[in-house]
């Protein structure tokens, strides 16, 4: 966000006080939102196409036009998803550790536009360092006036809560966000009602992750048109992408939106470590599609990694190597899912952990050829439209992909009755 495009993000660096970010044009895009108009805020930030950076890529700006502005909702909520749990995934951390005054100063901006007076910012368990940076930089903003009462003399009051969660994946959903919240068991909720309209204690709640709303103050300073203008895909704005796995330099970049994910892994990730050759990446965390070889010159955006066959999703590559059995590798992520599975609905509960056995099984050498068709049925059965959330068909996603491109690889552990990694 404030870093030059292209930088390679450390987290070396030192995190931002109120000082420095004032002094780097902080809170100025703040002071301008409060002088327009909470609907034309909302306006320029759906002019802007800004999708969700959490991993859905919903428009940021029509989410917040649900939220009912016809003064018979006192009360709103607005709620800054930061239970950042998808593996492979730490761009969120970045941001809150580097400067936890741009997310507090778009938190404020995003409140103002659907007249909310209460926010959340909802933490991983384990972001120990963003929770004491963030407590800090909520102290300041109160000191300095930007929250509390008459915000900078402007009338308008918000206050702004640091929530940790216990450290459950579910609770990055956000209606099992808002049960915790509630201090509820930690389960999704029917959509809709959609939390616009019905949220948090019932009231309109907007929920959006943390780097969504660190690009806010950026698009009510420099407005929409230069926003759309920094994407050089199918989408706006910048994104910060990552790569893990062996590759020579792993981290986190910011890049305009679009970048292939060649240019990614070459070029800013150093490409593969010697003596190992690229597989497949998982382009988005855990919870999507395996592309291959043959994508490496796609646009990472939304519209061209769905037309691959996969979900742009948080946008932090996962690689897969040659060194690396990919049943072991999938196997391992149907244990997390399984593990993190809530429990409410039933295709979830049962066939995740249904699905790790059939896998370490296979990986043992114990399995059967019929066992390949069972968890092709498994992928359909827990896939979308057949569960309460997505957490199981994001569950699926790498499995049936595996299946699909690395499935002599499940053969040979079947024929050979042993993995031939070991
Ligand atoms: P979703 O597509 O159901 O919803 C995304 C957002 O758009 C929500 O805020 C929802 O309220 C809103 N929305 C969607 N359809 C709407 C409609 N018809 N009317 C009004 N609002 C609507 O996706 P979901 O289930 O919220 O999130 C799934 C994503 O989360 C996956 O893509 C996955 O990549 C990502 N994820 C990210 C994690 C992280 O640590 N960042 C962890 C786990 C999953």
């Amino acid at each position: 966000m404030e870093t030059p495009l292209t930088q390679h993000i450390s987290f070396d660096r030192p995190c931002y006080n109120l000082r420095d970010y004032e002094k780097n044009g902080g809170y100025q895009a703040l002071r301008k939102a409060l002088s327009l108009s909470p609907e034309s805020i909302t306006n320029t930030v759906q002019a802007s196409d800004l999708k969700g950076r959490g991993g859905a890529g919903f428009n940021t700006g029509m989410k917040w036009s649900f939220v009912p502005m016809n003064g018979h909702y006192p009360v709103k909520y607005l709620i800054a998803n930061a239970d950042e749990m998808e593996p492979g995934t730490f761009k969120d951390r970045m941001l809150m550790e580097g400067n936890p005054h741009q997310l507090i100063e778009g938190m404020i901006i995003s409140a103002f536009a659907i007249q909310a007076n209460i926010s959340y910012i909802f933490l991983r368990w384990a972001y120990k360092k963003a929770g004491r940076l963030l407590t800090h930089a909520i102290e300041e903003a109160y000191a300095a006036g930007y929250l509390g009462k008459n915000i900078l003399g402007t009338g308008y009051n918000l206050e702004m809560y640091l929530h940790t969660g216990v450290g459950r994946y579910i609770c990055g959903e956000e209606t099992a966000l808002l049960n915790a919240l509630e201090g509820k068991r930690a389960t999704p909720r029917a959509k809709p009602p959609f939390p616009q309209v019905s949220g948090l204690f019932g009231k309109p709640t907007i929920v959006n992750n943390v780097e969504t709303l660190c690009n806010i103050p950026h698009i009510i300073n420099n407005g929409p048109d230069w926003f759309k203008s920094l994407g050089k895909g199918n989408d706006a704005g910048t994104k910060i992408y990552g790569v893990s796995g062996r590759v020579k330099r792993p981290g986190l970049w910011e890049l305009p939106m679009g970048v292939s994910m060649r240019e990614l892994i070459e070029d800013c990730a150093g490409g593969m470590a010697n003596g190992y050759r690229f597989r497949g990446a998982l382009p988005g965390g855990a919870s999507t599609d395996f592309l291959v070889e043959e994508h490496l010159d796609i646009h990472l955006d939304y519209k061209s990694v769905a037309a691959a066959g996969s979900r742009l999703g948080t946008g932090t590559m996962i690689i897969l190597d040659d060194h690396t059995c990919p049943v072991g590798f999938v196997h391992n992520l149907e244990h997390f899912f399984a593990q993190e599975s809530c429990g409410w609905c039933t295709p979830c509960r049962e066939g995740l952990p249904w699905t790790e056995k059939i896998l370490l099984s296979i990986e043992r050498g114990e399995g059967r050829p019929e066992d390949l068709q069972l968890l092709e049925t498994h992928t359909r059965l827990l896939g979308p439209g057949n569960t309460f959330c997505a957490l199981a068909p994001g569950a699926m996603e790498p499995l049936q992909s595996a299946l699909k491109y690395f499935r002599e690889d499940f053969e040979k552990h079947i024929d050979q009755k042993k993995c031939p990694w070991r």
